[in-house]
């Protein structure tokens, strides 16, 4: 199984500080997966429509299950993560950001500053985590349970 991993961030893909999201990501799934999985790992800017090929590569071409990416849900300018998630996807799962919004937002109040959704495009589910390596974990965990069964629906 495939899955990609996606950091959206201006300053860790000019190499101005290190990504710190996404292996956080791969850690934390590799914690979690009791199967084989390879990732596909992508550091890109906050540009669409840059973003919107990436997802479309890792959905189409690379045929990963899951994708996930980290960065550019907040209010900020530069921040379009979940709008290109949504033109990218058919169908919007609403529950995971909801969830996770929920979660964070028992340890921080600036939690509702995210918009990070996810959504269906063919046969991969794609979610959104907010930018912060210390969230990933947090967010991760709390809607994983629900990911293998909405991934078997849509394979
Ligand atoms: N969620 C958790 N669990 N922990 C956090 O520190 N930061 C919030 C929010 N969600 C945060 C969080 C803040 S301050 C913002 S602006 C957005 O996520 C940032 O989203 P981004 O980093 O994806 O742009």
């Amino acid at each position: 199984m495939k899955i990609g991993i996606v950091t959206i961030s201006d300053r860790a893909s000019r190499g101005i500080y290190e990504d710190k999201s996404g292996p956080a990501i791969a850690a934390c799934l590799q914690e979690i997966l009791t199967c084989v999985w390879e990732p596909v790992v992508r550091v890109i800017p906050d540009d669409r429509p840059g973003i919107d090929d990436v997802l479309k590569e890792l959905c189409d071409r690379e045929g990963c299950s899951l994708v996930v990416t980290t960065g550019g849900t907040g209010p900020a300018k530069r921040d379009v993560t979940p709008e290109a998630t949504e033109a990218v996807c058919e169908k919007m799962m609403p529950g995971f950001g909801e969830l996770m919004r929920a979660v964070s937002l028992k340890s921080v109040p600036t939690a509702i500053l995210s918009r990070q959704t996810a959504g269906i495009r063919g046969s991969t589910l794609i979610i959104n985590l907010p930018g912060k390596p210390t969230a990933i974990r947090e967010c991760l965990l709390a809607v994983f349970p629900a990911v293998p069964y909405c991934v078997d629906l849509i394979g």
